[in-house]
């Protein structure tokens, strides 16, 4: 318990973002020496070789700062998406961009927040450390985002809503008609955020990027990170496009330095990296595949899942997650539980190469006919 004049209820009652467990804490663990993580959504491929020699030519000038204004990496996106300048900002991943664009447009204490059950956990960290009002809108049944309920949810206190498109930990996606109807429905006063961190991996025809619906909203802010398909996770690399007017605000909040030097080499070098994006999706693709046949031959065991449009898939168990993700530890094989979600009975699996995938339905396997015959019991 915190001193009670330490801090507010709002910082009191938070409950900090918990980052899938790292390698070498379970190495410590378990004294395992073959260990997979699919449990943060990473590149299995490894960083976009193109970023990685970018890198190394910068490390003998890590003495020197970099540039306040990110001035490639803001150039880097402006040519990659055909907009001015204006209309860029980077940041320590695109997290930070979620943080700026909370304390910049959303007055701390006063104003509140539209965000769905089962979206990204940052967005909710976010709003209520600046002691925002959320208003959390249930998704659908198919736990896809219910866009008439968040629509309905705003009133005249809101200022940002979030939709992920698609959506982690759910991997399911909003239609282009759909986000064009929902940003048409939405007050101009207020911010939204769709956050695309996944978009390279959708494979829905339906789906459409919000950086073409940049007309529709006026206050409307995309924001897109190199941590996944371009494999950059560690170098810490992100951006955000909106108006100039609203890119111009966030810049007043903005650290001085907020993009090391190394994300911003990384960043031009790795959009310029096209092979490895598409490298990266075909190899994404086939871990889909394997993985949905894997967990097929579980279905008498219980499990199901969520189709999916992302890296990862959000899959059910037939007891506790948190039970199978503790066993499956000691089989070396690292995944998400969801209880923080509210999901107790959820994993969260990230998509590799297809030996991945096996390993991991075998462990899953012998760990549910265990966990599922102690039930019998
Ligand atoms: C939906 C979503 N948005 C943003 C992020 C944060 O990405 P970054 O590494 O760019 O901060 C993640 C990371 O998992 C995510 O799932």
């Amino acid at each position: 318990m915190t001193s009670p004049d330490l801090v507010g209820p709002h910082i009191e009652t938070l409950k900090p973002y918990v980052p899938g467990k790292p390698i070498e804490e379970l190495r410590r663990e378990l004294g395992l020496d073959d260990i997979i993580k699919l449990a943060s959504n990473e590149n299995p491929l490894g960083p976009s070789p193109k970023a990685v020699e970018a890198i190394e030519q910068k490390l003998s000038g890590l003495h020197i700062y970099p540039d306040g204004a990110a001035h490639d990496m803001v150039q880097a996106v402006s040519d990659y998406h055909e907009v001015p300048r204006e209309e860029v900002i980077t940041g320590n991943g695109s997290d930070e961009i979620l943080t700026m664009a909370v304390r910049t447009f959303c007055e701390y204490g006063r104003d509140s927040a539209v965000i769905s059950k089962y979206s990204f956990a940052a967005y909710g960290i976010r709003c209520q450390s600046h002691n925002l009002d959320v208003r959390w809108v249930p998704m659908d049944e198919g736990l896809k985002f219910d866009l008439d309920a968040m629509a309905e949810a705003i009133d005249e206190t809101t200022k940002i809503v979030f939709i992920a498109n698609p959506n982690n930990p759910t991997g399911t996606y909003v239609s282009g008609e759909a986000l064009r109807g929902f940003l048409q429905e939405i007050p101009d006063r207020v911010v939204v955020l769709v956050d695309e961190a996944y978009h390279q991996y959708v494979e829905a025809e339906d789906y459409e990027s919000a950086v073409e619906m940049r007309d529709v909203h006026e206050r409307l802010i995309v924001t897109r990170t190199l941590s996944k398909c371009y494999g950059l996770a560690g170098a810490r690399a992100g951006y955000g496009l909106s108006t100039p007017e609203l890119i111009g605000c966030m810049n007043k909040v903005r650290e001085p330095f907020n993009c090391n030097a190394v994300a911003q080499v990384a960043l031009p070098a790795a959009l310029s990296d096209e092979e490895f994006v598409d490298r990266s999706v075909e190899v994404n693709r086939e871990g889909r595949r394997a993985l949905e046949a894997g967990l097929k031959t579980l279905g008498t065991l219980g499990v199901e899942w969520v189709p999916s449009q992302t890296n990862f898939l959000l899959v059910k168990m037939p007891v506790e997650g948190r039970r199978v993700f503790d066993a499956m530890l000691h089989k070396g094989v690292i995944v998400r539980p969801m209880a923080g979600y509210g999901l107790d009975k959820w994993l969260r699996i990230s998509l590799a190469e297809e030996e991945k995938m096996q390993r991991c339905v075998g462990a899953l396997k012998d760990v549910l006919e265990t966990l599922t015959s102690e039930v019998k019991l």
